[in-house]
């Protein structure tokens, strides 16, 4: 099967298609009481995610008076009222009043129903994978989390890079000298299927748990041990993707998901939600205030990786030369495992765009 090329911009439109097919939305715990409305970043705040009584809805943000975004932060609420104009919308999207207008016109907000999947909702089929089968403790499961927050980054790298770098533990050692003190990229184990990729990594062998330390992971490998009380779980992190383009990361009592966005061959966006262990959260936030600073330590740390191969393959391919990857053993065999699913998945989409 032939690689995809990065920078061609027929196939960048197949590499769109595919990652919008997903159909994510949000976790509902980000909108865990009735008449929460949730503005979406996966979407560009175009859509809401709406608890209507227990029912989610995927439904419209841009009012159908003169098409104003209506939510800028999550609200709740019996109603949805646009600020410029205030016209009125009931949760389902039914217009309810028109301020001035001799009668109401018709004109509701597009809405639909969504899907369940572990609590994740998609406004088409979800992936077809059950999550409770995966050997892992239950570190998969959002029982007991609570929404904490949500955000993006705009990246100048194509979207691919981001995945690559995420699939692979090779970069680890020489890229995140910080992470290694918490994890051991050696110590790794790969489940790989057909739309899946889950990769279980344990802890670093010379944990130094130091509250003082000058080391972020140091400090939060401490944190853990007075959260947990001196008992490590299996796994340090957990990382899954969904092909192609929606991640769950595990912590110990902490998930994110994310979902990498292609914007066009040189730009991504990644949003990202974060969920806390509630109980957890109320005992030790000291802990979850450290993952954060860590994390994003990390994801800056990833930010340099995927530039130097975004700038590589970037010059190669517009001189019009071509090189093939190379594998290391078991570090990369994720990204090896998503590489072939991608060639396939954006062949089969050409294949069906010219029927
Ligand atoms: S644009 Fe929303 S009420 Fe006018
Ligand atoms: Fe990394």
């Amino acid at each position: 099967m032939p690689f995809p090329p990065y920078h061609d911009p027929e196939v960048f439109l197949r590499e769109q298609a595919l990652c919008r097919n997903l159909g994510y939305l949000a976790h509902q715990l980000s909108a865990p009481a009735p008449g929460d409305c949730f503005p979406l970043d996966a979407r560009d705040y175009a859509q809401l995610l709406v608890n209507d009584a227990g029912t989610y809805r995927r439904v419209s943000n841009i009012c159908r008076h003169r098409q104003a975004r209506i939510l800028t932060e999550p609200a709740n609420g019996k109603k949805l009222i646009c600020p410029l104009h205030r016209w009125s919308y009931a949760l389902d999207g039914t217009l309810l009043k028109a301020p001035q207008f001799d009668s109401c016109p018709d004109r509701s907000l597009e809405a639909a129903e969504t899907t369940d999947w572990h609590g994740l909702r998609f406004d088409r089929e979800p992936p077809e994978f059950d999550l409770e089968s995966v050997d892992c403790d239950g570190r998969l499961s959002f029982t007991g989390m609570r929404y904490h927050s949500s955000s993006h980054t705009d990246y100048a790298f194509h979207w691919r890079h981001f995945l690559e770098i995420y699939l692979e533990n090779y970069h680890v050692t020489p890229m995140h000298p910080g992470l290694t003190r918490f994890i051991d990229p050696n110590a790794l184990e790969w489940e790989l299927h057909p739309t899946c990729s889950i990769q279980k990594v344990g802890f670093s062998r010379k944990l130094k748990p130091d509250a003082g330390s000058r080391e972020i992971y140091d400090r939060l490998a401490a944190a853990l041990m007075k959260l947990s009380g001196g008992e490590l779980p299996r796994y340090a992190t957990l990382w899954t993707l969904f092909y192609p383009n929606l991640m769950i990361e595990s912590y110990p009592y902490i998930r994110v998901i994310s979902t990498v966005w292609p914007i066009t061959p040189n730009r991504c966006r990644n949003s990202v939600e974060i969920f806390f262990d509630q109980s957890a959260h109320e005992t030790h936030p000291e802990y979850f205030e450290l993952f954060e600073e860590a994390y994003f330590e990390t994801a800056a740390e990833d930010e340099a990786a995927c530039q130097m191969l975004h700038e590589g393959r970037r010059t190669l391919e517009t001189s019009g030369g071509f090189d093939d990857t190379l594998y290391a053993p078991l570090l990369e065999d994720g990204v090896r495992a998503f590489n072939e699913y991608l060639s396939e998945a954006l062949n089969t989409r050409r294949e069906q765009g010219n029927k």
